[in-house]
């Protein structure tokens, strides 16, 4: 049966092209697999796959993703004893979970408050057993987001299908808000560049923190990076892992 298709999905024509340039892209899967709890596990957002399949061999799990073609990607590499769905991490009801990943800024491109709280509100409801939901986001970075824009450069380039592709960046930066936009090209043999615009909000720890705590969930660690080191200044990411309260 065809996959709905979703007009703003910024991965419609690039599916194929992000699963090439990130499939190795794996410091983080190491950590979510020493931190696993038991019971079932939900990736919300979770594009072509990686991180399902790099916890696949350790329990029952299901991606899930609001774009069709990521899906229809993640479904075509398997492996087949993982759930691929179809939907929004704003409205989505599948069951209980033991534990919930929302890897790679996938939360980051919630457009708003709301969106996030209904996300949060679902996790919560999944949640129902008390296990974590860990969020993976980068980390902003004051230097950068003090200039307004960087021109289009060459982000990425490699073999997708058997064609060179080359991605390149463009960034529109909205510090007050903490919000990005990001335009990627991409130059597939000579053609006219296919264009991938996201928009993604840039969390500080604390707004991570009380969001959190305004939406049902205590912040029970935090990290820095992929490996367990602390936030920090200068830190990339911001990783929580936070459970139901009470
Ligand atoms: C940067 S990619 C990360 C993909 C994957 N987690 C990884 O680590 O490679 C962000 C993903 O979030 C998905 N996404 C964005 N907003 C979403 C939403 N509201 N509901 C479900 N998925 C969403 C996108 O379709 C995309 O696949």
């Amino acid at each position: 049966m065809p996959l709905p298709v979703s007009p703003h999905d910024p991965y419609r024509s690039i599916a194929a092209a992000y699963d090439a340039e990130f499939d190795g892209a794996n410091a983080d899967t190491a950590g979510y697999a020493s931190r696993a709890v038991a019971g079932s596990l939900l990736v919300l957002g979770c594009g072509t796959g990686r991180v399902c399949r790099g916890l696949a061999s350790t329990r029952q799990v299901t991606g899930l993703d609001r774009s069709p073609a990521m899906i229809e990607g993640a479904r075509r590499r398997g492996p087949d004893d993982v759930r691929w769905v179809v939907a929004a991490m704003t409205d989505f009801d599948l069951g209980p979970f033991g534990e919930i990943i929302i890897p790679n800024a996938s939360f980051a491109f919630l457009p708003d408050r709301r969106a996030r709280a209904a996300c949060l509100a679902r996790c919560l409801q999944a949640l129902s057993g008390g296990g974590p939901v860990t969020i993976d986001l980068p980390a902003p970075d004051a230097r950068l987001l003090a200039e307004a824009h960087t021109p289009e450069k060459i982000a990425w380039e490699g073999q997708v299908d058997g064609a060179t592709v080359r991605r390149t960046r463009e960034v529109f930066r909205f510090p007050l808000r903490g919000n990005l936009r990001l335009v990627d090209r991409y130059y597939i043999d000579g053609a006219p560049p296919i264009e991938s615009v996201l928009a993604l909000h840039l969390f500080v720890p604390d707004e991570l923190e009380w969001m959190l705590e305004a939406n049902g969930f205590y912040v029970e660690q935090a990290w820095g990076d992929h490996v367990g080191g602390p936030v920090r200044e200068g830190c990339d990411r911001l990783l929580v892992r936070a459970v139901p309260v009470g």
